[in-house]
């Protein structure tokens, strides 16, 4: 235990004793909070406006005030190390840093305000300003895949269901669908960013400052709509937290399904899809391979973002109001997940666009199955009632199976005992192109439907853009 006089810390006018080691072990977060540096000095000039309005400072304070603060940013950003190892997390370190530059005046920065509502709003500004820049990249990664959709328009591939060839579609249609499931992402994005705006700081530890400042006018400082409602609410709730992080997991779902795929489409088996080097890596003992550790890597982090968002809600649901020190535990979930999901769209965006899609080999693995459902659809058109119809097919299929052989290369007069009209005209329908070309209804895989997601797809991003 530290003695009598090792009080170090900013709080510790009523300690007797400083903080064991141990405790410092726990406690301290600079080490990963200072992440929430650029927000904290933001938030400061924020309040310190805030205090000029209400006369706690005088301008020509201010303007001190500011110019440590700002002097704080730029010596961080060009490398100096501006921490003590008695800094217990950063917006202690920024005021003893600041007290130290300015003097006494650097202790009024913190009139009015605890470091509840003072974190609460750095979180918030940190999450904002992230969130702005992964909807950036999600919007990026949205423009590769139409890209490559556009430029590989007609070519055409099994489609799967179970993981087994189900119908033909166009490549195009496949990638369209990563397409439109990233513009939810970005939708997701949006509405978190329309819900969080409001200002945390003006609440105090909990009841709300007792140095009434112009909360709004220091909210539309830090691009906030207004002050929040309740002091309470203000400092205890992390539910923009676990949105975030909620948010951040789908995309990394999204595209975790992709890379799984993308890992099937590599095999040697499927050979759909070369990956360029810059997103394979080799083995250390076997000289051939070639591996697609960037699709895995995709897929295994979108497991760990998963895992960060059933923390953050693990840790919130049972801590009591208002604020409890549990809540400091919020950070790293969110930072590690900003950081991963910048990572994994990037890896996307730019290995799709310079992977090589092998269209010769995916129609080469074409099977006659994939046309069964056209042929109950045509059996349907010749007045055959569908649940008939299926049978029918099916039971051309199972014979087909049976003699290891594919339904349609069965005889004319199997299909026509089997209950197929005109099985010679039947079958010269029957191709990969014929079938997709028969959906072009909205959504479908035919080439009118397609051209109109591509469509879709550049109203999308205009409106994404704006
Ligand atoms: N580092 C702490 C956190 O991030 C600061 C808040 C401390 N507040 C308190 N009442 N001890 O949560």
């Amino acid at each position: 235990m530290a003695e009598k006089k090792g009080k170090k810390m900013m709080w510790d006018g009523r300690f007797d004793c400083g903080m064991a080691q141990s405790m410092i072990d726990l406690s301290f977060s600079l080490d990963f909070d200072k992440e929430l540096l650029e927000e904290d000095i933001q938030g400061s000039l924020g309040h310190g406006k805030g205090l000029v309005e209400s006369g706690v400072l005088t301008k020509a304070d201010y303007a001190k005030i500011r110019k440590g603060l700002l002097g704080i940013l730029d010596d961080v950003h060009a490398g100096k190390n501006l921490w003590l190892p008695t800094d217990e997390d950063v917006h202690m370190a920024v005021e003893r840093v600041l007290t130290d530059r300015i003097g006494d005046l650097g202790k009024k920065i913190h009139t009015g305000r605890s470091r509840n509502d003072q974190v609460s709003t750095d979180f918030k500004l940190y999450m904002r300003h992230r969130a702005a820049e992964v909807r950036a990249l999600v919007v990026e990664l949205q423009k590769s895949v139409l890209d490559v959709a556009k430029k590989n328009f007609g070519k055409i591939m099994p489609g799967y269901t179970h993981l087994q060839q189900a119908q033909p579609i166009l490549f195009s249609h496949y990638m369209m669908s990563l397409f439109f499931a990233l513009s939810r992402d970005v939708k997701r994005l949006d509405n978190f960013l329309d819900l969080h705006v409001e200002l945390p700081l003006g609440s105090g530890a909990i009841a709300g400052s007792a140095f009434p400042y112009h909360r709004q006018l220091v909210a539309e400082e830090l691009g906030f709509e207004r002050p929040s409602a309740n002091s309470i609410d203000a400092v205890s709730h992390r539910d923009m937290a676990l949105e975030f992080l909620n948010d951040l997991a789908i995309i990394a779902n999204t595209l975790s399904r992709y890379a799984e795929d993308f890992v099937i489409w590599s095999s040697s088996e499927f050979g759909y899809l070369t990956l360029s080097d810059a997103f394979s890596s080799g083995s250390s003992m076997m000289p051939q391979k070639k591996n697609p550790d960037s699709m895995e890597l995709i897929r295994g982090k979108s497991g760990r973002m998963l895992g960060n968002y059933t923390a953050m809600f693990t840790l919130v649901k049972g801590a009591p109001l208002s604020y409890s020190r549990d809540l400091q535990e919020d950070k790293q979930p969110v930072f590690d997940s900003t950081r991963t999901v910048k990572v994994l769209l990037r890896v996307m965006s730019e290995a799709i666009s310079s992977a090589r899609w092998n269209f010769d080999k995916m129609e080469d693995r074409m099977l006659p199955a994939l046309l069964a459902t056209d042929l109950a659809d045509i059996l349907v058109e010749d007045g055959v009632p569908f649940r008939d119809a299926h049978r029918i097919v099916g039971s051309l299929v199972g014979e087909a199976a049976k003699l290891g052989e594919q339904f349609t290369d069965l005889s004319d007069e199997e299909w026509a005992a089997k209950g197929v009209p005109n099985p010679k005209d039947v079958k010269k329908r029957l191709t990969f192109a014929y079938s997709v070309s028969r959906r072009n209804i909205e959504g479908g895989t035919g080439a009118n439907s397609v051209k109109n997601q591509f469509k879709k797809a550049d109203a999308i991003l205009k409106k994404e853009s704006k």
